[in-house]
């Protein structure tokens, strides 16, 4: 459904993705592994046109993002939800506004529609409306608010969904929740994800299929059962959590 071509991004003299090729498959999840700062939030805002490759090219559902075609941007913008690494919420906005905030954005639905769409959507992260509604963010623990985020990401019925590091920040119980909801998001909506996580346990719960980013490109792609016991030394290392290994930090 998503498919990227020779994706290279550099930002100043620094070169972040240097031929990214990868598809991440329909109705499934895929996660990228990769080390902090290696370009893995680089690649899912170039799905979305935030960022725009100095070469190379990215299609959603046939539907090819270009700079110059605002008309194709807005389309894909509709189809992929987006969860920002942060949660990002607006602090100033209740609950329902935060939720209901693309609907007035991208719709024309009535109030009692929209209502409706949001009760469901709360409904489908596992909160309840009646009592979360009327609540600001600062009310919220951080995993409430992950999945206040995620009822929002997903109240446009978005064919496909980003997911940067949404368990950061978590404890393991919260976190394994969070990943219980993607697997529960795709079996229910049938929406292909893209998963960013640091977090190998849970990782390997929610995805189908693994892409290992290393030195701007994926070296390493596969059904996630196989990726467990891998040969590719970058996996290795990425999976066991070692220092040891071909992966050096960021500014080495
Ligand atoms: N808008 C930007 N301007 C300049 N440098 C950036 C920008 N976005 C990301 N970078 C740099 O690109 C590299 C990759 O960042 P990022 O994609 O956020 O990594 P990851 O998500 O894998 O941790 C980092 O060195 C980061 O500092
Ligand atoms: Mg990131």
């Amino acid at each position: 459904m998503i498919t990227i071509r020779d994706l290279h991004k550099s930002f100043g003299a620094k070169q972040v993705l240097r031929g990214v090729n990868v598809d991440f498959v329909s109705g499934k999840t895929t996660t990228i592994f990769g080390i902090s700062g290696g370009g893995k939030s680089t690649i899912i805002k170039h799905i979305i046109g935030l960022m725009t490759p100095d070469r190379g090219t990215i299609e959603v559902n046939g539907i090819t993002l270009d700079a110059g075609s605002k008309e194709n941007l807005y389309k894909i913008r509709k189809m992929v939800g987006y969860l920002f690494q942060s949660g990002a919420l607006f602090d100033s906005m209740n609950v329902k506004e935060n939720v209901e905030f693309p609907l007035i954005e991208h719709t024309k639905l009535t109030p009692l529609e929209r209502d409706r769409k949001i009760e469901r959507s709360l409904e489908l992260v596992g909160l309840k409306p009646r009592e979360v509604l009327c609540l600001y963010p600062h009310e919220l623990s951080g995993g409430m608010r992950k999945r206040v985020g995620l009822a929002r990401t997903i109240i446009l019925d978005p064919q496909a969904i980003l997911y940067d590091e949404p368990t950061s920040g978590l404890d393991p119980i919260t976190s394994d929740r969070i990943s219980q909801l993607i697997l529960l998001l795709q079996r229910e909506l049938g929406v292909t994800s893209v998963l960013i996580s640091h977090d190998i346990k849970e990782s390997f719960k929610c995805s189908d299929y693994i892409a290992m980013l290393f030195e701007g490109r994926i070296v390493d792609y596969g059904e996630a059962e196989k990726f467990k016991n891998s040969d590719n030394e970058i996996v290795r290392q990425f999976v066991d959590g070692s220092a040891d290994g071909p992966i050096k930090f960021a500014n080495d």
